[in-house]
């Protein structure tokens, strides 16, 4: 039976250091970093997404507001909004919630961004940062998961990982950061277009299932003790359920924690850490705004 990676417990012990952190930068006399989400029509995900973000904001005492857009806004609109917002010197962190409708083209948003105000790490100067291992923002799932890992004691200097799914807010930049000098793995990216997966998910010392697709990796897939980190968040039908729906993974719970060794729930494995990341960023956003210096730091 695997050990539970407690995603809450852990998520929340980084929620209190940023905490901390604002209450220092507070006291010394800067105002409360303050983080604007833009968020397009009503898809009711992304919603709950966004209300989970500014509450946990809040409760570290960040400032945020969202701006919240019926779902005909225009690109040209859209992209004004991002001006302003840019232009404000009263905010530090952008985030633009996705997906966007499909009339808007997501690239050209993430790219109208300040890099300096991109707390996501969307934008093309902090996804080359990253890959170039320079310090830039790194989006907040992939940097969870490493704490995740970090925290709960897990080596991964010359282990194998295997990441199923090659998105650009996952897959992509968290097999970058896997291989990064100080973190070490061997890396192999799966995707939708893999022959026999199986085969390569069976070699994973660390499995990382970011597909989106209910229950995807099934025992069979896993390795007796391999570390597994379920990043899907997907919503099943369950009449019995009061919602009507229930929230499961990409890894099938059940089956996969009797032989992995280690294993994060869905929800309350990666999902908290992605907003506790999120807030981190926000503090590293109004603290180097000033410089704009990207100083290092330790993931
Ligand atoms: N949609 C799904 N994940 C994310 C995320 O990390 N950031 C934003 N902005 N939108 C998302």
């Amino acid at each position: 039976m695997a050990q539970l990676i407690d995603g809450k417990a852990i998520a929340a012990q980084v929620r209190a250091e940023v905490k901390a952190e604002v209450a220092a930068w507070v006291a010394a006399g800067h105002r409360a970093p303050h983080l604007a989400v833009i968020l397009v029509g009503d898809n009711p995900a992304s919603a709950s997404y966004v209300r989970g973000k500014t509450q946990a904001a809040a409760e570290v005492g960040i400032a945020s507001e969202t701006l919240h857009f019926d779902t005909h806004l225009t690109e040209a609109e859209l992209l004004a909004e991002i001006e302003r917002l840019n232009a404000d010197e009263s905010v530090d962190g952008i985030l633009v919630q996705l997906p966007l409708p499909a009339h808007i083209n997501p690239s050209r948003i993430l790219h109208a961004i300040r890099p300096e105000k991109d707390v996501d790490g969307f934008h093309p100067v902090n996804a080359g940062r990253l890959l170039l291992g320079e310090p830039g923002f790194v989006p907040a799932t992939p940097a969870g998961i490493l704490e995740l890992l970090r925290r709960s004691g897990i080596e991964t200097a010359g282990k194998h990982a295997v990441v199923v799914g090659r998105s650009n807010i996952v897959g992509r930049p968290l097999a970058v950061l896997l291989l990064q000098r100080g973190i070490d793995a061997t890396v192999t990216v799966c995707h939708s277009r893999t022959s026999n997966l199986a085969a390569l998910t069976q070699q994973a010392d660390i499995l990382i299932a970011a597909i989106g697709q209910p229950r995807y990796i099934t025992a069979d897939m896993v390795r007796d003790g391999a570390v597994v980190i379920d990043v899907g968040i997907n919503r099943v039908e369950d009449p019995a359920h009061p919602r009507g729906y229930r929230l499961v993974g990409d890894v099938d719970f059940e089956a996969v924690s009797q032989k992995a060794g280690w294993i994060t729930p869905v929800p309350g494995g990666v999902g908290p850490m992605t907003i506790a990341l999120l807030l981190r960023n926000t503090l590293y956003a109004a603290q180097q705004r000033y410089t704009y210096t990207y100083k290092a730091r330790p993931l």
